[in-house]
């Protein structure tokens, strides 16, 4: 998509439609919305008198000029109550002009800058806001159908009247630009089904963003693994057919890499296909699973987003992927494996794979004499119990101020998470009879803390979070969390370059 700034009046633009918009509660328009309604002899001002169109935030109508202008049609969009308004929302009515933009098989759009007006949003971040929420709500994936609308939305321009917002404003749409193209690339990824999005498929990905952007990358192979004693993570692997593979990206900006700069250690969770292994998922609940490389896919997301971005902290993406599978060669319950930092491992369950997997990663990271590691992971169905599905993410995190950026970077970027505790008592229940940890507590209502405590135990000598991202990284149909739609949602990355942009 080719998203650009320019100065001038919206009535004024030719494209296939443009976007104005209007506050929920109020009879008359403001603003641009004002000037195009006296364009169109009242058009807008009918359409409000006439109860069809409230200014819910998200909804939009579409008018059809005789002429008066030279754009195809307009289409209103509701930012909700004023008193009610947020950057978050100029996002969520963006997507939504976007996604109705792409129904009518729009190809270019013009819009106004929502909340840079009376909405009273500082230029930059509105902007910001709006080509985000643009490239998010422009999102389809249509790889598989063979008869595709070719309905594409390909050019988006963002009009502002004041000149002097301009440059901001710019800076801002190249932001959002970037944030929703690399959320969309997480959202790809996660949307591919779990035969062509294979572990190799997702390391052959992270090679080709390292080189387009400039990133290092490393797969360790199988004999590396086995050598480093990941044994958890192997043994996960080994009922399928498909080669695991360990993805290592760095990102080092300016001279850091020479210097004495500590870098930030993201790991995901990469999990192409989770059958619960012997410990078997119900047929229902399995066609999702193929999104629980969510986290993973979202950690290479991050890594693209911080070289386009240039973020200033060094930055390591690490991604255990494998699949979890049934064969002669699965792992069982009651096998006992030890992780990288030599701790075994009782397997009581193992549908509980993505923390073994994690374990071997989080033990990698300390290579690295992190700053600080954030994981991000589809480890529990119990986080998505607690927090609803498109509520929050869940946060586990002992290192009080980590977990202040996480919850502010949540808060700034629109992506949700919410803290939940690391209670000494949820490790207890994972005490082992025979090793020196089981992975799973075996009662089903110790989903959430017991996850976070069994991680714990690996991620030694630095400040850690845990990110439990499956309430957010799949929406389902009637329960799309705006401005996403059904299917992946790319959560994650745009929470990450929030948080790194401010980290210092
Ligand atoms: N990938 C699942 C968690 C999940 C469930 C993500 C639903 C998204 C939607 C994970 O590997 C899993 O199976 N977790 C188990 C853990 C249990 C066996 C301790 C769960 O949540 O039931
Ligand atoms: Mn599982
Ligand atoms: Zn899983």
């Amino acid at each position: 998509m080719n998203i650009s700034v320019i100065q001038g009046d919206i009535v004024e633009q030719s494209a296939a439609a443009l976007v104005v918009n209007q506050f929920e509660g109020l009879q008359n328009p403001g603003g641009a919305t004002r000037a195009l309604d006296t364009k169109l002899g009242g058009a807008v001002r009918a359409l409000i008198a006439s109860g069809d169109f409230k200014g819910k935030l998200g909804e939009t109508a579409v008018l059809y000029p005789h002429g008066e202008i030279l754009a195809t049609r307009v289409i209103v969009v509701g930012l909700g109550r004023s008193a009610e308004f947020t950057l978050d929302r100029a996002r969520q009515a963006a997507g939504a002009a976007a996604a109705k933009a792409v129904g009518l098989g729009c190809r270019s759009m013009a819009t106004m800058v929502h909340g840079a007006g009376a909405g009273g949003l500082e230029a930059k971040a509105a902007a910001r806001a709006v080509a985000e929420g643009s490239e998010l709500g422009a999102y389809q994936f249509n790889e598989y159908k063979s008869k595709a609308s070719g309905k594409v939305l390909s050019n988006i321009t963002l009009v502002e009247m004041e000149a002097a917002k301009i440059d901001d404003m710019t800076a801002g749409a190249y932001e959002g630009q970037a944030l929703g193209e690399c959320a969309n690339f997480v959202r790809d990824l996660v949307n591919l089904p779990p035969n062509v999005c294979t572990p190799p498929y997702l390391a052959a990905k992270a090679e080709q963003i390292a080189a387009a952007f400039g990133l290092e990358c490393k797969v360790l192979s199988v004999s590396e693994m086995r050598e480093l004693g990941m044994d958890a993570l192997l043994a996960v692997a080994h009922g399928s057919r498909e080669t695991p593979q360990f993805i290592v990206m760095e990102y080092w900006p300016g001279e850091t890499k020479t210097g004495d700069r500590r870098p930030v250690v993201l790991v995901g969770k990469g999990i192409t296909f989770d059958t619960g292994g012997y410990s078997i998922k119900q047929a229902t609940d399995m066609p999702e699973m193929k999104s629980d490389m969510a986290g993973g896919a979202a950690v290479l997301g991050a890594m693209r987003a911080a070289a386009m971005l240039n973020l200033p902290t060094p930055l390591v993406g690490l991604v255990p992927t494998c699949e979890n599978m049934i064969s002669g060669y699965s792992y069982r319950p009651g096998d006992i494996v030890s992780a990288m930092n030599g701790k075994t491992i009782e397997i009581t369950n193992t549908d509980a794979e993505g923390r073994l997997i994690l374990a071997d990663a989080l033990c990698y990271a300390k290579r690295y004499n992190p700053e600080a590691v954030i994981d991000m992971a589809t480890l529990t169905g119990a986080a998505m119990t607690a927090l609803g599905r498109g509520g929050a993410a869940a946060v586990f995190c002992d290192h009080e101020p980590l977990m202040k950026r996480i919850l502010a970077a949540a808060e700034a970027s629109g992506e949700r998470a919410w803290p939940l505790p690391l209670y000494p008592d949820y490790r207890e229940a994972m005490n082992s009879d025979v090793a020196d940890i089981k992975n799973s507590a075996g009662d089903r209502y110790s989903g959430v803390g017991a996850s976070a405590a069994f991680l714990k135990e690996f991620a030694e000598g630095y400040p850690w979070a845990h990110v439990d991202i499956a309430p957010m990284a799949f929406a389902v149909k009637g329960q799309a969390v705006k401005p996403y739609g059904a299917g992946a949602t790319g959560y994650g990355v745009r929470l990450m370059a929030t948080l790194l942009k401010s980290w210092e």
